[in-house]
């Protein structure tokens, strides 16, 4: 199983305003994860990713992406929502995904559930899209918590609208 966590961060490492909207993020960036999501055939995503998306954007919504598996993290045992699968946990995730045959999971935030992944050594590679646009406040990539997180560089691609995506590695490769 490899995991791999995806963003689109402002190069100070903020994914969303403080109120969720990305408005100062291209549309190029949806084009892309569309690409990506397809290709790995499931997105997996907290739980507040998924109803502030679902409210601020009618074009760019998670309902209307046709792939196998679209998977909400919630700690809400009552939480439903048609067209995904519900878990609690990212353990849960990653687990349920396996059982589906699923190899490679596109894991898309937001940073608080990005925290809880990486704190449970779920994460495999981080692909980040540095997108040319600060944004003074706003929702960190990942969450702040007490942790070091060595990372192995892999590779970059400059992408268009002065778009620079890097790739890393978590840990070496057996
Ligand atoms: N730029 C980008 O590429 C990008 C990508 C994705 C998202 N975003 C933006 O990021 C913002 C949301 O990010 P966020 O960090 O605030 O929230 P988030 O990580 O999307 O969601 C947090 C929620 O996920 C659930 N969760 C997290 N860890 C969990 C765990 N260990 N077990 C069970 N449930 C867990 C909890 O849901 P409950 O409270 O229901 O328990 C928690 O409140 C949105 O504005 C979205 O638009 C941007």
């Amino acid at each position: 199983m490899n995991v791999v966590l995806s963003m689109a961060i402002s190069p100070n490492g903020l994914i969303a305003r403080e109120d969720g909207r990305e408005d100062w993020l291209p549309s190029e960036n949806w084009d892309d994860f569309l690409v990506d999501a397809k290709a790995f055939n499931n997105i997996v995503m907290g739980r507040e990713t998924y109803e502030l998306v679902k409210k601020l954007y009618a074009d760019y919504n998670f309902d209307n992406v046709d792939i196998a598996h679209k998977v909400i993290i919630t700690r809400n045992q009552d939480f439903k929502a048609e067209g995904y699968a519900v878990v609690h946990s990212p353990e849960e995730a990653v687990t349920y995904l396996r059982q589906q045959s699923i190899d490679n999971v596109l894991l898309i935030g937001g940073g608080k559930l990005n925290t809880e992944f990486i704190k449970a050594s779920l994460v495999d590679e981080i692909w980040l899209t540095v997108t040319p646009y600060i944004i003074g406040k706003g929702r960190p990539f990942i969450s702040p918590e007490d942790f070091d997180l060595p990372l192995i560089f892999k590779e970059s691609k400059q992408l268009s609208g002065g778009r620079v995506q890097l790739k890393y590695r978590l840990k070496e490769q057996s």
